[in-house]
């Protein structure tokens, strides 16, 4: 897939100024940030622009300022933490168009990097305006996204502006495209699912995708309820959309048409209340009291999760198994999460996860290192799981 891309390896860099689409949006608290994944993940592309002797200019959003200046969503703060993550300095100017950002580009000499604010601070940015677009273009000579994680928005800094300039696919952008492609575009089979998260409602269109294409599909956390429920299993009080048991049977029967093996709880972890440390017992699925929740997969089910994997080449996993956040309610997820990285370290399972929750968790086991890939991804991960186009990447499509 990657080879329909323009790459930066054919690009003539030398001098150039080229403006980068990143994915900035890290997590921060008190000003500090908080998980540096995703600015260590522009590195490569940093790197390979300035030993090219281009000028590397930093396009990226933050939060959700919906147009207007906000203060407290400033990218100001994240230079620090993002020079350190680069390993070089990193100049910042107060507008990402306009007088302030053309004199900071002006100013720059070959090998420098430049982090323009936050381009959600004009409207243009999300309404992929044209204008808007035409003036970051005037910054640059050309165009390299580099954020996958931001290529589901169909923005100024993702779309529009990758249609103004010569446009290239970063080296993240490369490393996602490549191992989604190699999880789910074409990969060795046999193919193992796992979706977890709390809600069916929010991931209709994913499993629906998932059971056409993948071999086996092992479905988990508070989701997994819904599924034993249409199945006619009492759920005691464990968090369940029961009016989506007839859409849960629905794909229970495309999983069945399209020969995709579902895996559903078979035993699980159940509690009163939902604290850590929280009494919690193990039971068949169905005995359940009324006042007990579900938080979390049992040993058996974790086990033959295991053994799936055993069986299989490609694992793509999104979502938690259970409520990991909590112990002991992070055992499923933990336990699977550690099978996967161990056959993935040695060679025997291609294991690819995204979303901020699973990367959560994997980080939570430490095991993120030993995973084949885990995307810097959440919503974009998903829309792309679900099959649909990412208006960044098509736009980088020559
Ligand atoms: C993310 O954090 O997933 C991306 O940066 C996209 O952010 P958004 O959901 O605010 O568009």
């Amino acid at each position: 897939m990657s080879q329909t891309f323009q790459t930066l390896d054919t690009a003539d860099l030398a001098g150039k100024r080229a403006l980068v689409r990143v994915d900035l949006n890290v997590p921060m608290e008190d000003g500090q940030v908080t998980d540096d994944t995703r600015l260590r993940a522009a590195r490569p592309t940093v790197d390979k622009l300035a030993s090219g002797g281009a000028k590397t200019i930093l396009l990226a959003h933050f939060d959700r300022p919906k147009g207007k200046v906000v203060p407290s969503m400033s990218l100001r703060p994240v230079v620090e933490a993002l020079a350190a993550a680069l390993g070089r300095p990193v100049a910042f100017a107060d507008d990402c168009i306009g007088p302030k950002a053309r004199a900071a580009v002006a100013a720059m000499a070959p090998g420098d990097v430049l982090l323009l604010e936050n381009v959600r601070f004009h409207a243009g940015e999300e309404a992929n305006d044209r204008t808007f677009a035409d003036a970051l273009a005037a910054n640059g000579d050309l165009y390299v996204n580099d954020a996958f994680s931001a290529a589901h928005r169909a923005h100024a800094s993702t779309e529009a502006l990758a249609r103004r300039l010569p446009a290239y696919a970063g080296e993240q952008m490369r490393l996602e495209l490549d191992a989604l492609e190699q999880a789910l575009g074409h990969p060795e089979r046999p193919v193992l699912g796992i979706v977890g998260g709390s809600k069916v409602s929010t991931k209709l269109d994913l499993l629906t995708n998932l059971v056409t294409r993948l071999d086996k599909l092992a479905i988990g956390g508070g989701m997994a309820n819904t599924f034993l429920y249409a199945q006619g299993h009492d759920v005691g009080a464990s968090y369940c959309e029961k009016d989506l048991a007839e859409t849960a049977r629905e794909i229970i029967r495309l999983a069945g048409q399209n020969n995709c093996k579902l895996f559903l709880p078979i035993d699980i972890v159940v509690a009163e209340k939902l604290a850590p440390g929280a009494p919690a017992r193990v039971r068949h699925v169905g005995s359940i009291d009324d006042e007990e929740r579900i938080l979390d997969a049992g040993p058996e089910t974790v086990e033959r999760l295991c053994r799936a994997m055993n069986n299989s080449k490609t694992l793509i996993w999104n979502g938690p198994l259970g409520v990991f956040e909590i112990p002991p309610f992070d055992k499923g997820t933990m336990a699977a999460a550690r099978h996967a990285a161990k056959l993935a370290k040695a060679g025997d399972l291609v294991a690819v996860a995204g979303g901020g929750d699973t990367v959560a968790a994997l980080n939570a086991a430490g095991v993120s290192e030993d995973f084949s890939f885990v995307s810097t991804a959440g919503g974009a991960f998903l829309e792309w799981m679900e099959g649909k186009v990412l208006p960044g990447v098509a736009a980088l499509h020559r």
